[in-house]
């Protein structure tokens, strides 16, 4: 054909020269990208066009017919993408939450999608490439907090995520925005976070006078009037050493927490008080550190609370490098007076940034330095 082209030209004062762009998928790939504990997988197209040129006589490709084409292109690929699934299982659990109905119903309806082996997809969570982040959400979510495993956390640890999970509704960072919006029934409202904030009120005991407490703290003084002899300091998994001059910074700010009857204290070492007086505080400078001491809350039976025995101080020290796969942040927690680091392996770390990330637009700092 070529051949006949070439030589059957006489009816053509030149050659015709036509030029014509044809959109190719020259790559396809599927990548997983880990951001804290949530996995996102997306498929990469690479869409090229190739340039080709023609030496003939034919009209030039309009530019409808390139629509036409990368459209056909676009369908097809999503059309490929529907049997690329990750598979989200539905195990039994350990045990589910016992609660009261109000309750679960707000966690179910809320919460459950992702937080439990109960996920309950909608045709339009199932489409890809939605799927796939959805399915991603669920993974992140269950490792996190799993309702269906309620069964199997001691008692400390359930009433400390509930803690976490009022925190979270009431900071606005669960249910996740962009679920919240296409799924409306997921949405908890201020009175359902007062129901969620009252029940967990009934988990704690915050009696008066709590004689354990007043014995602690007995027992703690004995203990400073015959101190350990002197040894190297504790040093937590991640390499973060404790540091005893926190108590020569400043007190920035003071909270108390309702739910475990314990007072806290958060001080900041001078660069941290700099940076307060510059106005210099989002993002916080490289060197800051907070120490946040937390003590029993002691309350006598006419209502007055004071502190009672020390429980923990925790840091976070600023370095960007550093501290990099944790936003920066570098964090250690030492509990009682013989101050224990916290953390079985290096990765409790995480615990801390997970609950610290309602906080990102605020370098995922809680603390609003007091105003004197
Ligand atoms: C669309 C899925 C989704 C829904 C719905 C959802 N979460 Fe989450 N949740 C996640 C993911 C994913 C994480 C892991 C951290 C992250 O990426 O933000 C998470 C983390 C958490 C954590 C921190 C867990 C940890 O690692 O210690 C808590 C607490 C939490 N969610 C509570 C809730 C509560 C309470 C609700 C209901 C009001 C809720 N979430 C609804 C997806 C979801
Ligand atoms: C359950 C959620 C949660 C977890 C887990 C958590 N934090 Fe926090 N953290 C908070 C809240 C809320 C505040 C605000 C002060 C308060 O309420 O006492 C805070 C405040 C702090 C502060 C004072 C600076 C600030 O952000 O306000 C430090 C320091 C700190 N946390 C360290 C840690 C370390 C270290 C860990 C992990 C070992 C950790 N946190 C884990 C919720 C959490």
């Amino acid at each position: 054909m070529g051949q006949k082209r070439l030589f059957g030209l006489k009816n053509h004062s030149f050659f015709t020269f036509s030029t014509r762009f044809y959109p190719l998928i020259t790559a396809f790939s599927i990548k997983k990208e880990s951001h804290f504990n949530t996995t996102v997988t997306y498929v990469q197209l690479r869409c090229q066009f190739i340039k080709r040129t023609f030496r003939e006589t034919r009209s030039p490709m309009s530019f409808k017919k390139i629509s036409v084409n990368i459209i056909a292109a676009l369908f097809i690929c999503f059309v490929l993408i529907q049997f690329i699934r990750p598979t989200i299982s539905h195990p039994s659990g350990t045990g589910d939450i016992q609660a009261p109905v109000q309750v679960k119903a707000i966690l179910q309806r809320a919460c459950y999608d992702c937080h439990s082996n109960q996920t309950d997809l909608r045709w339009y969570d199932q489409i890809q490439p939605v799927y796939w982040q959805v399915a991603a959400h669920v993974k992140a979510g269950r490792k996190g907090l799993n309702f269906s495993d309620w069964k199997s956390m001691a008692k400390p640890d359930q009433q400390a995520k509930l803690w976490e999970a009022v925190n979270q509704i009431a900071e606005g960072a669960m249910p996740i925005k962009s679920y919240a919006m296409v799924h409306p029934s997921a949405k908890v409202s201020a009175a359902d976070l007062q129901v969620l904030k009252a029940y967990l009120l009934t988990m704690v005991n915050n009696k008066p006078a709590d004689t354990s407490k007043t014995n602690a703290l007995e027992k703690q003084y004995l203990q400073q009037q015959n101190p350990h002899p002197a040894t190297p300091l504790p040093t937590a998994l991640n390499g973060i050493t404790y540091i005893p001059d926190y108590k020569n910074w400043q007190p920035i700010s003071t909270t108390d927490r309702f739910d475990n009857g314990t007072m806290r204290v958060i001080f900041g070492n001078d660069v941290a008080v700099k940076a307060i007086k510059d106005g210099h505080i989002n993002p916080w400078p490289n060197g800051t550190i907070f120490a946040k001491v937390a003590w029993d809350k002691l309350s006598d039976k006419d209502g007055n609370t004071k502190t009672g025995a020390f429980k923990q101080v925790e840091y976070m020290i600023k370095d960007d490098q550093k501290y990099a796969s944790t936003k920066g942040w570098g964090f250690a927690r030492f509990k009682t007076p013989k101050m224990v680091p916290y953390g079985k392996t290096v990765m409790f770390a995480t615990e801390c940034i997970n609950c610290h990330r309602p906080m990102k637009d605020n370098d995922f700092v809680f603390t609003e330095p007091l105003k004197f």
